[in-house]
């Protein structure tokens, strides 16, 4: 008797842990985001742009490179493939609003890492830009309720208990001497995931 309320408890215990767990990320097939899988991040509407890449500030600045979206061309590029790793530990899956960090699987002629970070403030808009090199910052990816498309936020919880209030944001696309690069504190731009 007291053992099957013991497994029934345990059964309990187990059911509320999986259901706590968030939803996965799905690609644009329908499958979870996985751990060290490429993926490319194009626009989650159409015909409006390419997949994310790397460029540099501008035409003078060769280094650190800022994290950008492919312009609309004849020939739209697909941009980067991108891999995420979750922080929690022994965490397989992408889930929505858990921090991770992102990287491009790409050799670049900086020799830096390709992982995302913050970087400096756009001096007009004070949105700060998503770029690469140097201590990587902690991303999440969330599923806005309303449209029900993927965004990129930054606002790190379980990476950093510590925080406080951190100046959250979502990424969205801000264009600077002709190109679009990847900033927080804007209008959230929509994504999907396609595996590379
Ligand atoms: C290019 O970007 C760098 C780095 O942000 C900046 O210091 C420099 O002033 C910029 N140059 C021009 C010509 O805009
Ligand atoms: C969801 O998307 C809409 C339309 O782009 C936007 O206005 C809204 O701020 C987004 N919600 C969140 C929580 O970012």
């Amino acid at each position: 008797m007291l053992e099957a309320s013991l497994r029934l408890v345990v059964l309990f215990i187990a059911i509320s842990a999986s259901a706590a767990q968030t939803p996965a990320i799905l690609d644009t097939s329908g499958q979870p985001l996985r751990r060290g899988v490429d993926y490319l991040i194009l626009p989650g509407v159409t015909d409006v742009a390419g997949g994310l890449t790397l460029q540099p500030r501008n035409a003078t600045a060769r280094c650190p490179l800022f994290v950008a979206q492919e312009p609309l061309a004849q020939v739209v590029s697909q941009g980067l493939p991108v891999s995420f790793a979750p922080f929690a530990a022994g965490e397989n899956m992408v889930r929505e609003g858990r921090d991770l960090i992102a990287t491009f699987s790409a050799a670049t002629t900086c020799v830096q890492s390709t992982s995302w970070r913050i970087g400096e403030e756009d001096a007009q808009s004070r949105r700060r830009f998503i770029v690469t090199a140097g201590q990587p910052s902690y991303f999440r990816i969330e599923r806005n309720a309303t449209t029900n498309a993927y965004q990129i936020g930054w606002c790190p919880g379980e990476s950093c208990p510590n925080c406080g209030r951190p100046r959250c944001g979502a990424a969205g696309i801000l264009i600077r001497d002709g190109r679009r690069f990847l900033a927080l504190d804007g209008p959230a731009f929509p994504f999907r995931f396609r595996r590379a």
